[in-house]
């Protein structure tokens, strides 16, 4: 599932993220945490912060942290919740998840990042369990070989 150690190309680079994909995921996992109170959910590998975003809007007692390992990634994540007047609600983390201290949270969602995360699987599962409160949910997507992603 992770990548094999020493890789970590995507820290020099920027990725766009899909609104649509992001609704999607947010509205699957809200009914998970509906009965918490200010829950904090993670956009592990936020790209330009979607997830994050669409959280927010949909809960006004949700914080996020947005982390990903690219420094462009975050600052647009950062501008975009700023503009949107949900930057006090969001905290934006440029880091290697692996090297993340942070925080524990009650949802992670993860939208085609953790085959990218460079590690072994079982440290990378220790650290995704340690880092969700107990009954913290993980919502992750994975991407598969088909001809659209070879195109
Ligand atoms: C395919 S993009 C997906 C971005 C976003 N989740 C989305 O769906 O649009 C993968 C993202 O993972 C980030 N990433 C890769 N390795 C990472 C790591 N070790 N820690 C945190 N983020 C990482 C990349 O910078 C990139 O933004």
């Amino acid at each position: 599932m992770a990548a094999p150690m020493g890789i970590s190309t995507y820290a020099d680079l920027s990725f766009t993220t899909r609104q649509d994909a992001a609704e999607f995921l947010v509205e699957r996992a809200m009914p998970y945490i509906s009965e918490l109170a200010n829950p904090c959910l993670m956009d592990l590998g936020c790209g330009t912060g979607a997830v994050a975003m669409a959280a927010m809007r949909a809960r006004s007692d949700l914080r996020t942290i947005a982390l990903d390992i690219s420094s462009a990634n975050v600052r647009s994540a950062r501008e975009k919740a700023a503009a949107a007047g949900l930057g006090n609600r969001m905290t934006a983390v440029c880091e290697d998840y692996m090297r993340w201290k942070g925080e524990k949270v009650d949802l992670i969602i993860s939208d085609g990042v953790l085959h990218l995360v460079s590690s072994t699987d079982a440290a990378l599962a220790a650290r995704l369990s340690s880092d969700l409160r107990r009954g913290g949910i993980l919502l992750a997507t994975m991407p598969i070989v088909s001809l659209g992603n070879t195109l």
